[in-house]
This record gives C-alpha cells, sequence and structure tokens, in this order.
C-alpha cells in the first residue's frame, strides 16, 4: 500500500500501465507514474493527487498512509490533470481539509472542475510558509516548470523538495530502467522550451540544503543529487550533454537512408564517438528531439516533397524551434529528382531558431548517390570532423 520515504513522510502515488500516449502524444512503453506524498505531523499534508483513472487506488494508498487520521491540507502543486484530477474526491472525502495552492492554480481549478474552495482554501506565494509542527513547508514558485500556477515545497525538517514536474522522468516505479533516458525525452518534450525558468528554480535549489527530491514522476531522488542537478542544467542552459553527432531524416525509396548510413559510417570510421540515427517516419519523434538537444551537432536530411520538405521532417523541424533549439552546428542534406528544394526549405525553417551554425559543406542528392554526392559527403565528413 503506501510506503514509506521517511519515519513521517509516505509515498502513495500509483503506476500506469493502461496508459496509451502521455500528454496525448508521447510513448510510454514502461508506462508512467504518477506520484503523491503525505506528511504526516501534528497537522496532515497531501502532496497532490494523481490521473483520474487512479482515484480510487489513490485514496486506498491513502487511507492505508492516514491509519485513521484525517488530512489538514491538501498542496496542490501543479493543476496539470495528471496531477490534480482528484481533488474534488478528496474534498468530498475530506471535508474538513484545506486546499493549499497558488491563486493561479485556483483559477485553474474553477475552469476544470468547476469551484475554487472558497471557505476552505489557502492562497500560496513566493516564500509563503506551512507550518505541520515538526515540518514547516515553504513554497517557491516556479513558472512555467512546467505551468504558469507551478508552486515547489521545500521541507527544512527532512530537507525534502518537492519539485512537481521538475526532475520527473517517463517510466512507472515498478519497471527498473536507466534514469537519464526517459528523463531527457521526458525534459525535452516537456518542458524544454522553458530553459530561462528552469534555471531560476536551479538558482532557487541551490539556496536550499536537498536530501532527496521527491517528483511528481520517476523515482525519488536521494543519493548523488549533483548528477541530476548537473544534467538539469545542461539541459536547461541548452548545453552539450555528450560527444557525438545527430542524423534525423526522411527517405521515401531509401536513396537518403542510404546517403544517411553512409554518412554514420564514414563519421565512426573517422572516429565520432557517437552517431544517433533517427528516421522521423519510423523512429519516436520525442527520442530524435531528445538526440538533437543532446548533441552538439545536427544533420538533417530530406527529400523534397511537394516543393518544401517530406512533412516528417517538417514536424521535426516545428518541434525543434518550438521547443527552443539553440547553440548547435547545423548540416543539411538534400535529395530531389528534378527540383530539389529540401535544402532551402530546411534552412528558411530554422531561422526561427537563434544561435545555429550551418555548415558550409552540404550534400544534394539527384534521386540517388553517385560519385558527385558521395563526394560531398566526404567533404562534409571532413568538415564535421575537424
Ligand atoms: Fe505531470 Fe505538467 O504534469
Amino acid at each position: 500500500m503506501s510506503v514509506s520515504i521517511t519515519d513521517d513522510i509516505r509515498y502513495v502515488g500509483v503506476n500506469d500501465h493502461i496508459l496509451d500516449l502521455f500528454e496525448g502524444q508521447y510513448i510510454v512503453p514502461n508506462g508512467m507514474a504518477y506520484n503523491s506524498y503525505v506528511i504526516l505531523d501534528e497537522k496532515i499534508a497531501v502532496m497532490d493527487s494523481v490521473d483520474a483513472k487512479f482515484g480510487e487506488e489513490w485514496m486506498e494508498k491513502l487511507a492505508d498512509a492516514l491509519e485513521g487520521r484525517t488530512p489538514d491540507y491538501l498542496v496542490v502543486q501543479h493543476m496539470e490533470p495528471d496531477h490534480s484530477a482528484n481533488i474534488g474526491r478528496f474534498t468530498e472525502a475530506y471535508p474538513e481539509a484545506t486546499v493549499v495552492a497558488s491563486a493561479k492554480a485556483f483559477d485553474m481549478m474553477g475552469q476544470f472542475y468547476g469551484s475554487t474552495y472558497e471557505g476552505r482554501k489557502i492562497v500560496i506565494k513566493e516564500r509563503s510558509t506551512l507550518e505541520l509542527g515538526t515540518h514547516t513547508l515553504t513554497f517557491l514558485a516556479a513558472p512555467m516548470v512546467h505551468w504558469p500556477e507551478v508552486m515547489m515545497t521545500y521541507d527544512d525538517a527532512s530537507k525534502t523538495f518537492f519539485t512537481a514536474d521538475a526532475f520527473g522522468k517517463f517510466g512507472a516505479l515498478d519497471v527498473e530502467e536507466d534514469w537519464a533516458c526517459e528523463a531527457r525525452r521526458y525534459y525535452f518534450g516537456i518542458v524544454g522550451k522553458y530553459g530561462k525558468q528552469v534555471q531560476a528554480l536551479l538558482k532557487k535549489a541551490a539556496k536550499l540544503d536537498i536530501a532527496r527530491i521527491c517528483p511528481l514522476h520517476g523515482p525519488i531522488l536521494d543519493e548523488n543529487l549533483g548528477y541530476y542537478l548537473d544534467l538539469y542544467n545542461t539541459w536547461s542552459s541548452y548545453g552539450v550533454e555528450s560527444e557525438g553527432i545527430c542524423i534525423a531524416y526522411t527517405s521515401v525509396y531509401g536513396h537518403t537512408k542510404e546517403a544517411v548510413e553512409e554518412l554514420a559510417a564514414k563519421l565512426e570510421a573517422a572516429g565520432c564517438p557517437k552517431v544517433a540515427v533517427n528516421d522521423l517516419a519510423r523512429d519516436d519523434m520525442a527520442e530524435a528531439l531528445e538526440d538533437a538537444f543532446r548533441y552538439g551537432t545536427l544533420v538533417l536530411a530530406s527529400t523534397t516533397y511537394n516543393m518544401g520538405v517530406f512533412p516528417f521532417m517538417s514536424d521535426f523541424i516545428e518541434r525543434l524551434v518550438d521547443h527552443g533549439y539553440t547553440n548547435r552546428k547545423v548540416a543539411i542534406i538534400e535529395n530531389g529528382t528534378w527540383a530539389p528544394t529540401a535544402a532551402r526549405v530546411m534552412r528558411a525553417k530554422l531561422e526561427a531558431a537563434k544561435g545555429l551554425t550551418f555548415c558550409e559543406n552540404g550534400v544534394t542528392i539527384m534521386s540517388a548517390l553517385n560519385d558527385d554526392s558521395r563526394a560531398q559527403i566526404d567533404a562534409l565528413v571532413e568538415e564535421l570532423m575537424a
């Protein structure tokens, strides 16, 4: 049922293995966790609820953690429905409990659920505190990490930092998997656009004495916290995390794919430590996005299509720009049978991204690879490995 984190903090979150797409778009092969916590003190605070589908399971775990006591507060850090869907169920079951949230969060409660909890609410803002007894909760505003209403919570007694979506990942907690891979895909897909706001959060976190991070998704982090904080610093400052090159391509009859494979083999032969190749029509687009942000160099390769680029490439570039893609080197490969336009169109679409450096060498394939386009690939390899 509920799981002890410390003597008086319990985990009452749930694992979702039913979900097909998180936020209606992200595949979650290992499911998803919606975390919720209970702090048991003279007063009892419950930290967030869970997704709508798991209301009953959550309430059972909550009852188990409470051992017959009644909660005093429901702290709503984030209003996205994967965490807020059971506020109504909670407030009905515990009519004496007070809802604690930012003013914006209460506005959203009205919009989503038709109640702003007049007469039973506490509105919190930056550095508001809530005394529970031994534990004092201090609230820290973290707008746009990942919505504007977000408040994070620091508990000084246990040195626990409740971080809402930050430091979360895809994947249920009953599946063992590497943290960074699914945390990176989650970060760049969901929070990636808001690097500046994450940097502001990290500045606040630097002033706290943190023993554990309790996010709303993914595992509780209580060891080697510097590793996670450093990765968040790299990601949110749009820094290069790993040495290597990301290639993202689309191919209709396989000729562009052949060029990409040749380029990847030549880069590896020239000593490139990692070439991450993504077929945008078949591979997970969120994984491709994650790779584009992870490495310092991106090669885009696309067929010309309707005097533009293949639709998956168009979608990918839009996602890059929307997520704040910046400070990277970019090379372009195009293919066309009678009037190749893909390179010009891709470059024009990327104009909206700031801080990109374009390689001098590009590759134009006329239908299929030949000596001329192979020589262009060689020149590009030389430039990329210089
Ligand atoms: Fe996990 Fe932004 O909700």
